[in-house]
């Protein structure tokens, strides 16, 4: 939907707007929220206007995110998933409560996230340094998340170069995994014939060729991941080798594996359940990104390269969804992705009227809320990316979906 924003931000508390959204936008294909922690100090999320409240301040806070994490689940597309971030406050609860809201079969992952790679210095104990993400789709059948990224491949990981500047790596012909075995992979057990003066790799002898059986390090024998009719269709990529093992030098057969296949969108590589600093920035990144827009107006923001990793795993043509936007890293890292890739993603960002507090550098600069905080920034961003912003209150959607 090119003539569609990328990103718009509806002002008001996220319970009243969850229900109106349906009704303007459509269902979501991935939400990222980033809730309050319960660090004890700000105690400012009870609905009590509401009723709920009371008990321990574990429940108080559940009570608070149950509601909301519902609406989340009616606004999911069956290919959707979401992403929560959590630190040790209330990761225990949070998982507990989203197992009950998506069900334990959904659950897809809960990443370590090293936004504090120095390790929080202040008061007792162990200097943390790492958040988490809990990450659930709404049908763990039919979500179309790919745990995997692009931008997690590296390039020295393909140390080798061809003739025609091409990297690829050698992976081992034989599985190395035990559970296949010529007990359960029977027809993967079978001989091949390979010359490791010239490299060639054939299913039948040859002239010099030896005869190679796959085998484990410890002799016992092995499987080939490939089949005979592949190796006859592409043995061009696999190349005969004299390596030095641990009962002496003997001959194997290696797989070339390019860094770029000839794959609709390139090579991919699986990412790891421990997302690190450097690879997705920290929170002194992201406070010098906010600062570089709009100022030093938030203290916890996100760095949008999580953000990013986040969108990799998803198409780029995804409705995304952020209903605690504070500082609006979500709707920057959409804006951020479509400009460099081209994609058309959209992203809803709702926040509330939160007041900045008084003396902040945020209040000294005219923000009287956070709410004027998140528009100041999807307004450079769009000023600085293109895409577009729309504007709304609760009051204008309400209209639309006649809520
Ligand atoms: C931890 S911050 C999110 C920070 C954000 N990820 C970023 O990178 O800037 C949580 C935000 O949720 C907002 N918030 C809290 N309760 C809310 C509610 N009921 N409705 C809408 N926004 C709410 C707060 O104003 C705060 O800005």
């Amino acid at each position: 939907m090119a003539d569609q924003p990328w990103n718009t931000f509806v002002e008001g508390d996220n319970l009243d707007v969850l229900p109106t959204l349906a009704a303007a936008y459509g269902l979501v294909d991935l939400v990222y929220i980033d809730p309050p922690y319960n660090t004890g100090n700000e105690f400012s999320y009870r609905d009590d206007i509401r009723g709920e409240g009371g008990g321990s301040r574990h429940e108080a806070w559940v009570a608070m995110m149950r509601p909301r994490l519902e609406g989340a689940r009616e606004l999911l597309a069956e290919r959707g998933a979401i992403f929560v971030s959590i630190d040790d406050n209330e990761a225990a609860y949070l998982r507990l409560l989203m197992d009950d809201v998506f069900g334990e079969a959904n659950f897809l992952a809960q990443v370590v996230v090293n936004l504090n790679p120095k390790g929080r210095q202040l008061g007792k104990g162990f200097a943390t340094s790492h958040e988490y993400l809990l990450v659930y789709a709404k049908d763990a059948r039919r979500t179309v998340l790919d745990g995997s990224s692009a931008h997690a491949v590296v390039e020295s990981d393909f140390p080798l170069v061809d003739a025609e500047g091409r990297r690829y790596r050698h992976l081992p012909l034989r599985n190395t995994n035990k559970k296949f075995n010529p007990v359960t992979a029977r027809t993967l057990h079978y001989p091949l014939y390979g010359d490791p003066e010239s490299g060639l790799v054939l299913s039948r002898p040859f002239l010099g060729s030896h005869e190679i059986s796959p085998v484990f390090g410890d002799g016992s024998p092995a499987v080939w991941r490939w089949s005979v009719p592949k190796v006859d269709e592409q043995g061009s990529d696999l190349v005969c080798r004299r390596i030095r093992g641990k009962h002496g030098e003997r001959v194997d057969i290696f797989q070339k594996d390019w860094l770029h296949r000839d794959t609709p969108g390139g090579r991919r590589k699986k990412l790891r359940t421990i997302w690190l600093a450097e690879e997705v920035g920290s929170t002194d990144t992201a406070v010098a990104e906010l600062k570089q827009i709009v100022g030093h107006v938030f203290e916890s923001p996100k760095p949008t390269g999580l953000i990013r990793r986040i969108l990799e795993t998803m198409p780029d043509d995804v409705l995304v969804l952020d209903f605690f936007a504070g500082s609006g890293t979500t709707g920057h890292a959409v804006a951020l992705v479509n400009a460099e890739d081209g994609g058309t993603r959209r992203c809803i960002s709702v926040n509330s009227a939160e007041p900045t507090r008084e003396g902040s550098n945020a209040r000294n600069a005219g923000l009287v809320s956070v709410a004027d905080i998140t528009r100041a920034r999807l307004r450079a961003v769009a000023d600085r990316y293109g895409g577009g912003l729309d504007e709304l209150t609760v009051t204008d959607l309400r209209g639309t979906a006649g809520v």
